[in-house]
């Protein structure tokens, strides 16, 4: 039986990934062994095995045993811990959430609907660092893997609307007092624009909660995710074009750019995508391509019942699948497509792909 070492379980990625794991029976024919960076020798989860003592993430010695381990832990720990236990001589396999090991060469960004073969591949020459996708890469991959296996997506200029869990539990947190504080502003008869000024000013006082964002969300919007770059895009830009690339393995690199902006919803991540063909494909083969390239897409017909009910943050938030609606050819020309996708961001966004790299790596998937 395969020793499975669980790190950051208790965090809001680590939290969505063991009810996942629950659901679907993944403790099920392993020895799940659970750590910690705070409280070792505390009792661990049961998760069907009984519970156990909870092991150091930070003792080279405990984590050894493990065959295979699976951290949502984070970028620092990550950058801490793996290469010290690699030079211990651990010859597992690493399953990461964080993005620390992505774009390093034996670093292998996980997607498997998307690209099971890149996966296949480096199994087959020996890697053992495995390492979920940034979110809206991943969420973006699976609403439109249908065009790039196609090949033909010439370039994409993507949009997006990013949630707040994108930024971290404190933030969602955060983001649902600050609407709080504004929904206080509110009193019986006032106008519209009486309320306005009162949220206004709301925002703009020195007791409004920004610990977390830094400025309001709520009744706003930030249009800055990560940090800045030399080259004027923001890391989380950057990493849409050249994370994209390195999922699919491409022989041409594809130029994906745009704006990343958090938007005031929970944990859905949501984008508008112009899409650069390199023919003109009539639009019925295109939706064809997209709502037939994997189990989790669905295609939203371009009407206003079907979208506003369908394609939002608040229908899709908890669920595996992937809306993809407003789909057109756009007045700028027949190769031109525009259409809006929307994903769970903690789901496939961040838990579904290491769950399912570990299903992999067990030989069930
Ligand atoms: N970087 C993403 C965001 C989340 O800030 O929304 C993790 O991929």
């Amino acid at each position: 039986m395969k020793k499975v070492g669980v790190v950051g379980w208790r965090g809001m990625v680590g939290s969505v990934l063991m009810d996942r794991m629950r659901a679907e029976g993944d403790f099920e024919g392993i020895d799940a062994i659970f750590y910690t960076t705070s409280q070792a020798g505390q009792a661990g989860p049961d998760v069907g095995q009984g519970t156990r003592p909870l092991l150091s993430a930070t003792d080279l010695d405990a984590l050894r045993q493990a065959d295979i381990i699976v951290t949502c832990q984070g970028g620092d720990y990550t950058k801490d811990v793996h290469p010290r236990l690699r030079a211990a001589g651990w010859q597992g396999y690493w399953i990461d959430a964080a993005s620390a090991l992505r774009m390093v060469d034996d670093g292998v960004i996980i997607l498997d609907p998307v690209n099971r073969e890149v996966i296949d591949r480096a199994l087959d020459a020996g890697l053992k660092d495995f390492v979920g996708g940034n979110c809206t890469v991943s969420l973006m991959l699976m609403g439109l893997m249908g065009l790039f296996q196609r090949g033909w997506v010439e370039w994409i200029t993507s949009m997006t609307y990013q949630s707040a869990s994108g930024a971290g539990a404190q933030n969602m947190l955060e983001l649902v007092k600050q609407m709080g504080e504004l929904s206080g502003c509110q009193t019986p008869g006032q106008t519209a624009l009486e309320l306005e000024r009162l949220v206004t000013a709301r925002q703009a006082a020195a007791d409004f909660p920004v610990d977390n964002f830094g400025v309001p969300l709520a009744g706003s919007l930030i249009p800055w995710i990560d940090r800045g770059m030399e080259n004027g895009q923001t890391r989380e830009e950057w990493k849409g074009e050249n994370e994209t690339n390195k999922i699919l393995g491409t022989k041409r690199f594809i130029p994906i750019d745009g704006q990343c902006v958090r938007v005031g919803a929970m944990r859905c991540h949501s984008q508008a995508l112009t899409i650069k063909l390199n023919r003109d494909v009539p639009i019925a083969e295109i939706e064809v391509a997209i709502q037939s390239a994997n189990d989790w897409v669905r295609l939203v017909p371009n009407e206003r019942e079907q979208t506003i009910r369908q394609l939002t943050p608040a229908a899709v938030s908890g669920n595996l699948h992937i809306p993809v609606g407003r789909l057109r050819k756009m007045t700028l020309g027949s190769e031109f497509l525009t259409c809006f996708t929307v994903g769970d961001q903690l789901l496939w966004g961040a838990a579904e792909p290491l769950r399912r790299m570990l299903q992999i790596l067990l030989g069930k998937l």
